[in-house]
C-alpha cells in the first residue's frame, strides 16, 4: 500500500525536475502531465529516469542512468499492442529506414499496396464489411491510408458526403448531414470534433461544420427521426472508449444498418480503439452477422504498434464514389510505416495472440469482479445505466466509481505504486494492457489496483 515510485518534484533541485522545467517552459501545454519522464520500455514495461540520490532498493539502473520501472496497462492509450521496443519492429524499421522512407504519393511504393492487400485478405478471412468469415476472397474492399485515427474519420466524413453527392435523390448538397452519438470521441480535428459531442472539446472552437446531429448510444425509437434522406453518414464506434468503455448492443447496430439503407446513408464505424484484435476479433465487428456491419471502417492506433498510420477500408461502393484528385496525404502510405503496419497485421492475427489475449481477459474481468464484490462502496455497478462493471471486451476493460472523482485518485494511487491505467468517460478506470499482456501481469496489476482501493477506502473513511 506504500508509495514505491512518488511522481511529482521530489526536489526542486534534481536534474529531472530541471530538465522538465525546460521542457515545459518550450512546450505547449495541451497535456497536464506528472512529472515523470520516460525513457524506454520493454514489453509491457516503461522505464522512467531519475536522480541517482533517489534511487532506492527498488529502482534499477541502465546504463549508469537510475531508473523506475512501471507495468504499462495503458499500451500508450490502446497503440502499442504488441509491447514496447519489439525487437523485430525494431530491425524492420532500421532495415526500411536504410531503404526507403517517403517518395510521395506520385509514385508506388512496395510496402502500401502490400498493405492494403493484407487488411483486404485478413477481412475475408476474419469477416467485416458485410462478408462472412471465409466465404469469399475478391477485389470488393479497398483501403485508404492516413496518419492518424483523426485523419481516417476525417477521410470518412469527406467519402460519405461524396458518396451521398453522387447517389442523392435531392438536389445537390441537401444529402450532407452526419450523425453521431452521446459519448463518442472521434478525433480533434474540425470535422471529427464536430462528431465529438463534448461541450469540453468542442466549445471552444465554434462554430463547427454545419449538419451534424447527435442521437442516444443504443437508444433504438429515436432512429428514424435521427437519421432521414437528408443523411450522408452515421459514425459510431461498436464499443465506446474514451467514452467511458461502453459497448453497442447489436439490436443497435442492426438497427442503424437497417435505417442506412432505407436512406442510402453509409454506415461507418469508428474502431481506431476497439479494432485490429483489442475485443478479440480482427474488427470488433467481425463476430457480428453481416446485418450489423458497417460500410466503412476506421482504424489506426495499433496499427503501426506506436508508429503513426489511420486507414480506412471500404466497400467497393464506398470506393466508387471516389475519383483521383478527391482526397490525399503527404505522408500516408509510405514505405517505413506501411511495412511495419504490414508486419504488425500478421502478428495481430497470429493465433497464440488471441489465446493469450483471452486467456488474460479472462483473467482481468474475473480479477475486476472481485473487487467489486470487495469493494461496493467505492465500485459502480449499475446495470439499468449501462455502468455495470466491470464492462468491455476483450482487453479493452472499464470500471466505474461511485464517486467520479476517485477516478483519478485512483490513477494517481496506481502509478505512485508502478501501475499506469487510465481514465474513460466521467469515472471509468479503463484497462488496455498489450495484447501480449500475461497472467503474471494481469495479477500484479489487479493486486496494485486492489491496494489502491484499500488506500482510497481509508482516505475516504477519514474524510481525505
Ligand atoms: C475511437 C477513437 N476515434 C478517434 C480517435 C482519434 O485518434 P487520433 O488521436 O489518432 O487522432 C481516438 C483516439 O483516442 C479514438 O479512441
Amino acid at each position: 500500500m506504500d508509495v514505491t515510485h512518488p511522481d511529482g518534484k521530489v526536489d526542486a533541485v534534481s536534474e529531472v525536475s530541471k530538465t522538465l522545467d525546460r521542457f515545459n517552459n518550450a512546450t505547449l501545454a495541451t497535456y497536464s502531465r506528472p512529472a515523470v519522464l520516460l525513457t524506454r520500455g520493454k514489453g509491457l514495461d516503461l522505464f522512467a529516469k531519475i536522480d541517482e540520490k533517489d534511487a532506492t532498493s527498488s529502482t534499477s539502473s541502465q546504463e549508469g542512468v537510475a531508473e523506475r520501472q512501471y507495468l504499462d496497462f495503458s499500451s500508450g492509450i490502446a497503440v502499442n499492442s504488441l509491447g514496447h521496443a519489439d525487437g523485430q519492429i525494431a530491425d524492420i524499421a532500421y532495415e526500411q529506414a536504410n531503404r526507403l522512407v517517403h517518395s510521395s504519393n506520385l509514385f508506388h511504393n512496395e510496402w502500401s499496396g502490400e498493405l492494403a492487400d493484407r487488411m483486404v485478405s485478413l477481412t475475408f478471412e476474419h469477416g467485416g464489411l458485410g462478408v462472412e468469415k471465409g466465404t469469399k476472397n475478391d477485389n470488393s474492399l479497398k483501403v485508404f491510408l492516413a496518419n492518424s485515427g483523426t485523419e481516417a474519420n476525417e477521410a470518412a466524413l469527406k467519402f460519405a458526403r461524396k458518396y451521398a453527392m453522387n447517389t442523392a435523390k435531392t438536389g445537390p448538397g441537401e444529402k450532407s448531414g452526419l450523425v453521431s452519438f452521446n459519448n463518442a470521441f472521434h478525433g480533434r480535428t474540425m470535422g471529427a470534433l464536430s462528431m465529438t459531442p463534448n461541450p469540453k472539446y468542442q466549445a471552444p472552437f465554434a462554430p463547427l461544420i454545419g449538419n451534424v446531429k447527435t442521437g442516444t448510444y443504443n437508444s433504438i425509437e429515436d432512429i428514424n427521426t435521427l437519421i432521414d434522406d437528408k443523411t450522408a453518414g452515421v459514425l459510431v464506434e461498436p464499443v465506446q472508449g474514451e467514452g467511458g468503455i461502453f459497448p453497442a448492443s447489436l439490436e443497435f447496430l442492426r438497427a442503424l444498418r437497417r435505417r442506412c439503407d432505407e436512406v442510402g446513408a453509409l454506415l461507418m464505424f469508428d474502431e481506431i480503439q476497439c479494432g485490429l484484435m483489442r475485443t478479440g476479433t480482427l474488427w470488433c465487428h467481425s463476430a457480428l452477422p453481416t446485418d450489423a456491419h458497417p460500410d466503412l471502417v476506421t482504424m489506426a492506433k495499433p496499427l503501426a504498434n506506436g508508429f503513426p498510420i489511420g486507414a480506412v477500408l471500404m466497400r467497393q461502393k464506398v470506393a466508387d464514389a471516389i475519383t483521383v484528385g478527391d482526397h490525399g496525404t503527404t505522408f500516408g502510405g509510405g514505405p517505413l510505416t506501411s511495412r511495419i503496419a504490414h508486419h504488425v497485421l500478421g502478428r495481430l492475427t497470429e493465433p497464440t495472440l488471441l489465446n493469450g489475449l483471452q486467456e488474460s481477459s479472462q483473467l482481468l474481468f474475473n480479477r475486476l469482479t472481485q473487487m467489486r464484490q470487495h469493494f461496493p462502496d467505492l465500485i459502480a455497478h449499475d446495470e439499468s445505466s449501462g455502468k455495470h462493471s466491470p464492462r468491455g471486451k476483450g482487453l479493452l476493460v472499464g470500471m466505474s466509481l461511485k464517486e467520479p472523482s476517485h477516478a483519478g485518485r485512483v490513477l494517481k494511487l496506481a502509478r505512485e505504486r508502478g501501475l499506469i491505467i487510465l481514465s474513460a468517460g466521467s469515472d471509468a478506470l479503463r484497462f488496455t494492457p498489450s495484447l501480449i499482456v500475461n497472467s503474471e501481469q494481469v495479477n500484479k496489476a489487479c493486486d496494485i489496483v486492489e491496494s489502491c482501493l484499500l488506500v482510497l477506502q481509508r482516505e475516504v473513511a477519514e474524510g481525505k
